[in-house]
């Protein structure tokens, strides 16, 4: 049984005050959850605050980027083990966002990717397909392509606690989110691809989450879907309440 993993996405919102502020009314709110993990991703910023403010909670705490050196002349990153000194456990890969406008490909993915699992951070790599790549057919050859982009050279027993987040980006703050069948379907193309790559018992254990305008109304219709392990949250992350809502739809 696979875990469900609701992840909040904070992108660039929330000061430190305003982050202590949304975790002194979340973290009572989830208190009695228990059958499914919550992480919330902030600003890099808020990081330190974020891990004071769930203290004795079961909530965790991931970044949304990071560099894949170890340390070195790069003004402005972030390495891994600053992540980990700091108590993050979780950090996310390859956001669209990310590969859009700072220009992140899969090489730079996978480099990031053996650099948190050296770290033992849990990473959380998104792939999805543009909306011009769907009409065109291409969904199945772009998740491929990034999923063994991002795990090309990566011995397979490394890559247990790894989590895939599947985000059409047609679905991402736009509204429209995909289908809980449409989405599904994506995620067993995935899972194929991973166990062609890693394994089928490996390909069966790791959760694929999906992200892209996930709401409180539609969290129930997507995470009842068999494949569907979780979320990855954006603009409705921001409210406690309705995060609360999204993570007890699981
Ligand atoms: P959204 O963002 O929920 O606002 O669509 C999801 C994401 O980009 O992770």
């Amino acid at each position: 049984m696979r875990k469900l993993l609701i992840a909040a996405n904070w992108k660039m919102y929330k000061t430190p005050a305003e982050a202590q502020s949304f975790l002194h009314t979340f973290v009572p709110l989830v208190k009695d959850v228990n059958q499914t993990e919550i992480v919330i991703c902030p600003p890099a910023i808020d990081l330190a605050t974020a891990l004071h403010s769930v203290k004795g909670s079961e909530i965790t705490v991931g970044a949304q980027n990071m560099h894949y050196a170890e340390e070195g002349a790069f003004t402005g990153e972030i390495s891994a083990s600053m992540l980990v000194a700091l108590g993050v456990s979780h950090v996310i890969l390859g956001h669209s966002e990310r590969r859009q406008y700072f220009g992140e490909t899969d090489d730079i993915v996978n480099r990031k990717l053996i650099t948190a699992l050296k770290h033992r951070l849990v990473p959380i790599v998104c792939v999805g397909e543009h909306e011009e790549q769907r009409e065109r057919g291409e969904t199945e050859q772009v998740l491929c392509q990034q999923i063994s982009g991002a795990i090309a050279r990566i011995d397979a027993a490394r890559l247990h606690t790894m989590v895939i987040a599947y985000e059409p980006i047609w679905a991402i703050g736009t509204g429209k989110t995909a289908t809980p069948s449409l989405a599904a379907e994506a995620h067993l193309i995935i899972r194929s691809e991973l166990a062609r790559m890693v394994g089928r018992p490996l390909a069966d254990a790791m959760r694929i989450i999906y992200g892209g305008s996930v709401k409180p109304d539609n969290a129930p219709a997507l995470l009842n879907q068999p494949e569907i392990d979780g979320a990855l949250v954006g603009g409705a992350s921001l409210d406690p309440h309705s995060f609360e809502a999204i993570v007890k739809a699981g």
